[in-house]
């Protein structure tokens, strides 16, 4: 390892100017704008793990790191991850990143804003040589969101060391196994268990990420600091009832898989609408045969349960799914439930809490602190090392549609405060 550049921050013993909101800004939304053309979908962005879309945007985000002064790989589970060493190599690191997929029809800033703001700063070190008493990681995740194999925070997961394996067996929808997937695109799932980091090796890990609620917006900041991430399980529920003819089975005899399933997904309407901060969403469904004269006989829907307290949570689930039982027994179906994912509900570190806190105040804004209901990477991380997370404002707080927005100004406040907080940042013992 040649020697590390003198830090010229240290020589004059001034911190350097931040970059300019604007330029620095600008050039981060050119670079969202560069990712998002590599989806699946014209309409919105559709970016699956270890696909095609996978493969190109991997290679803009490491030619990034490369040019902002890291070493950079992609590693056995399809993260790209940047390192940028400290005043001496091998330090502990400060983690930054966030997720390179997205979901079906999304929108471009969700995971990939939490990617470019923080190659955007070590760029910024970068280029006046600064080093700092640790080092940088920016990793981004090939995937958090689980749409093609439905279960979701693998490269975090892998990273924290609790990567499921019995998930490499799950099919996507044409069939094809997940280890067969990661194979083809050159990854070898075998090689995960190495990634588990030490978390000695990990001083924090910090995402950026856009609000995706209304928050900021109504209150007129641009960005918020986190205070915990909702819990959320992921149920798959099959209903199997009798495929019959829609003109000559009487009413009264019918054991209809989708009337079933009409009433289940009524009751997580119900259940969730009663509860305290909970949320619940069925986002997909699927009758059998799927002809306009034939009693479904079957039918298969995906139901999505959050809520910030875990005991809260696990409740629902259990009341829902007691709530199923009843509701199939009665019509003469039978059901059956699977968990493909269960998240705990993450707390960010006070310590991280208060230095992103005041990183955000040195930019010139009161630090809203505030919860955040969507899942992120940082649950998968919590249990190896302290989170933290800055929120950016969005438009309407709209998420997970092609119509998330954010302006380019509120991106290169975020990378200002981001970079505040990484110059000042100083492990401190949770
Ligand atoms: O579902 C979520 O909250 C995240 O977008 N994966
Ligand atoms: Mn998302
Ligand atoms: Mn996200």
């Amino acid at each position: 390892m040649d020697r590390i550049p003198p830090n010229k921050t240290m020589a004059n013993g001034v911190l350097p100017a931040l970059p300019d909101r604007h330029e620095i800004g600008g050039d981060m939304m050119a670079r969202l704008d560069a990712l998002a053309a590599h989806s699946e979908t014209g309409d919105g962005l559709t970016r699956r793990f270890v696909s095609a879309e996978h493969r190109a945007a991997s290679e803009l985000i490491l030619g990034w790191m490369r040019d902002a002064g890291m070493a950079a790989h992609m590693d056995a589970v399809g993260n790209c991850v940047g390192r940028y060493e400290g005043a001496e190599p091998g330090l502990a690191a400060l983690m930054m990143g966030s997720h390179q997929d997205s979901v079906r029809n999304g929108g471009r800033y969700d995971g990939m804003l939490g990617i470019v703001t923080p190659i955007a700063c070590v760029s910024a070190l970068h280029e006046r040589r600064e080093r700092l008493p640790f080092a940088l990681e920016v990793i981004a995740f090939g995937d958090e969101e689980g749409v093609r194999f439905a279960s979701s925070l693998l490269g975090s997961r892998a990273i924290a060391g609790s990567f499921e394996y019995d998930a490499l067996d799950r099919v996507d929808d044409d069939g094809i196994t997940m280890r067969d997937a990661m194979r083809d695109f050159g990854l070898d799932p075998d090689a995960i268990g190495a990634l588990a980091r030490n978390p000695e090796d990990i001083l924090a890990f910090v995402e950026v990420h856009i609000e995706q609620g209304p928050v900021l917006e109504a209150e007129g900041l641009p960005v918020g600091v986190v205070t915990g991430i909702s819990g959320g399980d992921r149920l798959e529920v099959t209903i199997t009832g009798l495929a019959g003819h829609a003109g000559t089975v009487p009413m009264g005899s019918r054991r209809d898989a989708l009337a079933a399933a009409a009433e289940c997904i009524l009751a997580v309407e119900d259940r969730a609408s009663a509860g305290d901060a909970t949320v619940g969403t069925v986002g997909i469904i699927a009758a059998q045969p799927g002809a306009v004269n034939v009693i479904p006989g079957n039918v298969t829907f995906s139901v999505d349960l959050r809520s910030p307290d875990d005991a809260v949570r696990r409740a629902m689930v259990d009341d829902l799914k007691g709530e199923f039982a009843m509701i199939c027994e009665r019509r003469g179906v039978i059901v059956a439930i699977e968990t493909p994912h269960e998240g705990r509900a993450a707390v960010c570190a006070p310590w991280l809490i208060e230095q992103i806190g005041a990183a955000v105040t040195a930019e010139g804004y009161s630090p809203r602190l505030l919860p955040s209901g969507a899942g992120h990477d940082g649950m998968a991380l919590e249990p190896i090392t302290d989170i933290g997370m800055l929120f950016v404002r969005c438009k309407g707080g709209i998420s997970h549609n092609p119509a998330e927005s954010i302006t380019a100004e509120d991106a290169g406040i975020a990378a200002r405060t981001l970079l505040r907080f990484i110059r000042a940042f100083r492990k401190t013992p949770s």
